[in-house]
């Protein structure tokens, strides 16, 4: 079978290399890649957003299963116009993508079917929006409706942080994503990322991480989209994940067949576990990144063998084969980051760093001119290390971090603190 995967960060880096170990891959196509994904695959020029471009590449090459990465092209109906062209296609079509392209949807979701999450409501105006906003009180949290990057949620711990963010949001700074506000209560606990494979009836409990938001150690300075994840997320224990799925996973795709749009592809659950169990906080509809780079790498089963049964509607039974081994990475991005990334500085002894022991280093951010191999995005590199514990799997990432020469980059140096911590 021919593959078409449509993305080019370190995720679609960890989707290539798992993808290129499955028994029936013929060619792996890769729009557009990046320097990482040459060496597993095809790496193709492909618009994306010019669906009937996409069906035809997928006609003419013969391709069995198109996987998409990232959310953008989900939310756009790719998956909708491959399904019409009878190719299957890994991911939610355009209606059941709303769970992650707009938060109100997701929160009328959880009332409708009793899935817990945090009290909210949405709004449409500021000056309603802030109202509530001093009737409920702070600590609170105000999220732009729709897809902002990551960058469109405030958790205010004073009720002025939280009136300046409704004018912001309404301000446009986020552009349509901010049409509408969502205003929830501040959920106190420990968060958790959690990943179902989905097949429009049936879900199967796939892996748990929990990754690094905060771009400075300590979990300090602005939100990033990551950098640094761990596998398995430690408080997700047999019990709870079986919470999950029966609170949060399964009630959604009940909820989403009921309503006549079906959930097929990944339910990547943000999760704050508190006292009295586990809350949903928001819903992706793709694999995480960083968290693949960390999941990935555990897999024992075949991956393209179960995301063709997630798009044909014909998940295996499970339970999803992992191995018990820890995974850890640590995103090594370019200085300015967040920001403003510096581009074009040059990284050396990748491929000596790379033979280490344990050691997969993903490319996001990168590209090659000649043979130099340069930074080219905020989050260039994903160093992974797997190992039986975290503490041990963090030591070989760092190792292989401090084998790099790239002047030009920074990466926090406490990815894994609160599970080395507990080891
Ligand atoms: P989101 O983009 O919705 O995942 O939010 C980004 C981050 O904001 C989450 O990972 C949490 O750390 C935090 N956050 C979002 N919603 C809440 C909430 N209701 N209570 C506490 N923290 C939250
Ligand atoms: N690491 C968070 C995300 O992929 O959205």
């Amino acid at each position: 079978m021919n593959i078409l995967l449509i993305g080019s960060g370190g995720r679609e880096h960890a989707l290539a290399l798992a993808l290129s170990r499955s028994a029936g891959l013929e060619t792996l196509f890769i729009a557009p890649g990046n320097p990482g994904t040459a060496a597993l695959g095809r790496n193709v020029s492909l618009d994306v957003a010019d669906h009937k471009a996409v069906v035809d590449f997928c006609r003419t090459l013969q391709v069995g299963l198109v996987v998409v990465g990232p959310e953008a092209p989900l939310v756009a109906g790719l998956v909708d116009d491959l399904d019409a062209a009878g190719i299957p296609a890994f991911g939610p079509g355009k209606a059941a993508a709303q769970l992650e392209g707009s938060k109100g949807f997701t929160k009328d979701l959880c009332r409708e079917f009793s899935i817990p999450t945090a009290a909210y409501e949405r709004f449409s105006d500021a000056a309603s929006a802030k109202a509530y906003v001093r009737q409920q009180g702070a600590p609170i949290v105000v999220k732009a409706d729709g897809l902002a990057a990551g960058k469109g949620v405030v958790v205010a711990m004073t009720l002025a942080e939280a009136e300046a963010a409704v004018d912001l949001i309404f301000g446009g700074a986020f552009g349509a994503a901010g049409a509408e506000v969502v205003v929830e209560d501040f959920l106190d606990g420990e968060e958790a990322s959690f990943f179902a494979l989905c097949d429009g009836e049936r879900a199967l409990a796939f892996a748990s991480a929990q990754d690094h938001k905060r771009v400075g150690d300590g979990d300090t300075g602005p939100n990033t989209g990551g950098m640094g994840a761990y596998s398995p997320a430690p408080i997700m224990t047999e019990e709870m994940t079986h919470r999950v799925m029966a609170e949060i996973i399964e009630p959604t795709l009940r909820g989403m067949k009921s309503r006549g749009t079906p959930f097929k592809g990944v339910l990547f659950a943000g999760l704050m576990i508190g006292r009295d169990g586990p809350k949903l906080i928001e819903f992706n509809v793709r694999f995480g990144d960083p968290e693949t780079q960390v999941m990935l790498p555990r897999l024992r089963d075949d991956l393209a063998a179960l995301l063709l049964a997630s798009a044909k509607g014909a998940l295996p039974a499970g339970p999803v084969q992992l191995s018990p081994e820890a995974a850890l990475t640590v995103v090594y991005a370019a200085k300015g980051y967040p920001d403003a990334p510096e581009r074009g500085s040059e990284i050396r002894n990748l491929d000596a760093a790379s033979a280490m022991p344990g050691v997969t280093i993903y490319h996001a951010g990168t590209r090659l001119e000649g043979d130099r191999l340069l930074a080219n995005g905020g989050r260039v590199l994903n160093v992974t290390g797997r190992a039986p514990t975290v503490a041990e799997a963090q030591t070989r990432a760092y190792a292989a971090v401090d084998a790099i020469d790239w002047p030009g980059g920074f990466c926090r140096r406490d990815i894994g603190w609160r599970a080395v911590k507990a080891d």
